[in-house]
């Protein structure tokens, strides 16, 4: 779906993932989310939290699991995924601490493999998510998950690509401390999600949206593998969308 705009595109997106909170608010059950981090996101969230504040959305009954994070990361740190998560949503709405989750990256490496478990099994153990919100990285990586990685991959550990340290250094002061590393969601934990929509703004996306959508399907491009998949939507505003 194209929209003129980034806003317009984000509002729109935002009112979809309200339709669901509400929708499971009034059968009793919980709305499980997969978030994501990064500027695409940042006006949806806005948007949501104008919701919560004008029109009365309450997120009680809303659990989140965060593709990613930074590793290693301390949560306090201003780079953090938690710190953006924070800022961006969870400080300014009513959802309880215990139902936010999101990759932690004070994790010793031998506590690593067990804690990507954990992280899949406390998905699997609320029915898995409804709805996953993904960026794309411009080396056509969702989550963390850069070329190379498996369409069934899971949580897990990853080597970030030279290019995504580039792009993050401006937050970093510099590529050289940009970690190397970040746990993810696999592509195999987003792909069970029972909706995906991906949102890409920008002239700067148009040419790895071009790729995930018209271009062979293969881990080069590890967001080509969501044209497997019929839940899937890319919302995108007209320039993202213009080498289409
Ligand atoms: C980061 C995140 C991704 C995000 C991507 C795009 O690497 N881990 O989840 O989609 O960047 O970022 P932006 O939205 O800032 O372009």
């Amino acid at each position: 779906t194209v929209y003129p705009d980034e806003h317009i595109a984000s509002v729109k997106v935002a009112h979809r993932v309200a339709d669901l909170i509400r929708g499971k608010q009034r059968q009793g059950e919980r709305a499980v989310l997969g978030l994501a981090t990064g500027a695409t996101p940042v006006e949806m969230y806005a948007e949501l939290v104008r919701l919560h504040r004008e029109e009365g959305l309450g997120f009680q009954n809303v659990v989140t699991f965060n593709l990613d994070e930074y590793y290693p990361m301390s949560p306090t740190a201003a780079q953090s995924y938690v710190t953006f998560m924070n800022e961006n949503l969870f400080d300014h709405i009513d959802i309880p601490k215990e139902n936010i989750h999101i990759p932690d990256g004070t994790l010793s490496k031998d506590e690593i493999v067990a804690y990507c478990l954990a992280y899949e099994r406390k998905i699997e153990e609320l029915n898995g998510l409804d709805l996953q919100i993904l960026g794309i990285g411009r080396t056509g990586h969702i989550g963390f998950n850069e070329p190379g990685s498996a369409p069934n991959s899971g949580t897990r550990l990853v080597t970030l690509d030279d290019l995504t340290r580039r792009d993050a250094s401006r937050d970093f002061g510099g590529k050289e401390n940009v970690p190397t590393k970040a746990i993810t969601m696999g592509i195999g934990t987003i792909f069970k999600a029972r909706e995906i929509i991906l949102m890409a703004w920008s002239q700067k996306k148009a040419p790895i949206i071009k790729k995930a959508v018209e271009g062979e399907i293969s881990s080069d491009v590890p967001a080509t593998y969501l044209q497997l998949s019929d839940k899937v939507e890319f919302v995108l505003d007209m320039d993202a969308a213009s080498a289409l």
